[in-house]
């Protein structure tokens, strides 16, 4: 499948180029960006880069690689995923973000998430979005306030992917369907 990219006033998010690997594997040696996050060695980045490739192949989205319209710099990812673990509310499509910690506290997070919502429910014909987090990252839960999602109080769950007594293996379930997004932009 062709893959989409979307354009907000500051952000192009699109596929990813090889030259977005540095930036991104960079991220990971940022104790701000790794706070709620598994470590990773470059094989393990290479093979989440090379699974993001083959998601958009896929699906013709996926994490999008945020880029910063004015400079052209790669900032992170914004984008929608297909949950790859089963749990209580699998299969749902996720929308996620990870960016560099120069480039918090700006609102490009929240730009870039409020476009792949926009795409998720009108070009991507989906009805329903999920976000999954940990109860301690504050700054994610407020980008999916911010974009609409509401907490599903019945969502809590333990990712089936970390073993029992890890301290990241509680998350919280986030939600949004399409009539709720309508809603919320009629409201804006
Ligand atoms: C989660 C993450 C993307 C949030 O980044 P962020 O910078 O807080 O989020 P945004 O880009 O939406 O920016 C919002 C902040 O910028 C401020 N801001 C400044 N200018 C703004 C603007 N033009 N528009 C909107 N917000 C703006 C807002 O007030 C807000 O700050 P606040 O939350 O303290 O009130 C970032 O912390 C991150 O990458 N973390 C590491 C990876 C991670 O944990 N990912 C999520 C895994 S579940």
């Amino acid at each position: 499948m062709t893959p989409i990219s979307l354009t907000t006033p500051r952000l192009l998010l699109r596929p990813w180029r090889d030259d977005d690997v540095e930036a991104f594997a960079a991220m990971f040696d940022d104790p701000a960006v790794m706070e709620f996050l598994r470590p990773a060695d470059r094989a393990t980045i290479e093979a989440i880069v090379g699974r993001v490739h083959a998601h958009f192949d896929r699906h013709g989205f996926g994490w999008w690689a945020a880029e910063l319209r004015k400079t052209g710099a790669f900032i992170g990812f914004i984008g929608l995923a297909t949950i790859p673990f089963e749990a209580h509310f699998t299969p749902a499509v996720e929308i996620g973000w990870r960016l560099a910690s120069a480039y918090w506290g700006q609102g490009y997070a929240t730009e870039g998430a409020r476009a792949s919502l926009e795409a998720a429910f009108t070009r991507l014909g989906l009805d329903d979005i999920v976000s999954i987090t940990v109860p301690a990252n504050a700054r994610s839960c407020r980008v999916m306030e911010r974009i609409g999602m509401t907490r599903d109080p019945n969502g809590d769950f333990d990712h089936p992917r970390l073993a029992e007594g890890d301290p990241l293996r509680r998350h919280l379930l986030y939600r949004i369907n399409r009539a709720q997004w309508q809603q919320g932009m009629a409201s804006r």
